[in-house]
């Protein structure tokens, strides 16, 4: 197996959190022998490049980040330049995101389940994980320590079944947090995130509250 591995996010490589996770997951493939090439679709300048790749290889992962519930606008445009091909090709997805319960990622990865037969290919399975806004913004050992679980889960792709495999369901971890922590949650995203936000926001010259309801004023 050769597989041609695109990280989907708009975001340059080097600040991309998606990166850091395909490094791990590709790891996981090297160890269990199988060779892989990698893109990034962030740079329009390599999209032939990347889809000669995606023309004469049949097993792709497209690995990319959930923003605002689903697939990134860019790599939509970029997979309007694919051609059709048959079911030769295996198309697998990872998407990861910031909030941690699977529930979030479930429209984008609905989505992206339809994606394979769109373009003629065969479907491998999408692995869904969040939990990972913070990834970017820290030192080398600890990205090291967060992302390892797909390294495990490239050896698990490398064993040829995709990501349909019931480990690969599992490894999304809780779909809801439990009641007590949502309330928790929902109270500090109220109250110290949003106040957090604002700031920033007032020091990017924001002068209106964050959830101004401009449109009700028209
Ligand atoms: C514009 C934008 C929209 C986002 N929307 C969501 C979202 O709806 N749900 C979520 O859980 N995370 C969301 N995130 C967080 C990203 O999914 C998360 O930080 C991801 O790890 C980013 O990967 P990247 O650095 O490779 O782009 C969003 C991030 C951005 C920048």
């Amino acid at each position: 197996m050769h597989v041609v591995i695109i990280n989907g996010s708009p975001r340059v490589q080097k600040y991309s959190n998606t990166e850091q996770i395909i490094a791990a997951f590709a790891k996981g493939l090297s160890e269990k022998g199988i060779t892989f090439e990698a893109y990034a679709i962030s740079n329009r300048k390599t999209w032939d490049t990347i889809r000669d790749a995606y023309i004469k290889n049949d097993e792709i992962l497209i690995a990319l980040p959930l923003y605002v519930e689903c697939v990134p606008g860019l790599l939509l445009e970029f997979l309007e330049t694919l051609p059709k091909k048959d079911e030769h090709t295996r198309l697998s997805f990872l998407l990861q995101s910031g909030f941690a319960e699977g529930c979030q990622l479930r429209c984008g990865e609905e989505f992206l389940a339809k994606l394979p037969e769109y373009l003629g290919v065969r479907y491998g399975g999408c692995l869904v994980k969040g939990d990972n806004f913070c990834i970017r913004f820290w030192d080398e050992k600890r990205q090291a320590q967060v992302t390892k679980p797909y390294q495990a889960m490239g050896k698990l792709f490398a064993e040829g079944d995709g990501f349909l495999r019931e480990e690969a369901k599992k490894f999304t971890g809780p779909e809801y947090f439990p009641l007590p922590i949502r309330l928790m949650m929902g109270l500090i995203f109220k109250t110290f995130v949003k106040k957090m936000f604002q700031k920033t926001a007032a020091s990017w010259g924001c002068r209106v509250p964050l959830d101004e309801k401009v449109y009700r004023k028209i």
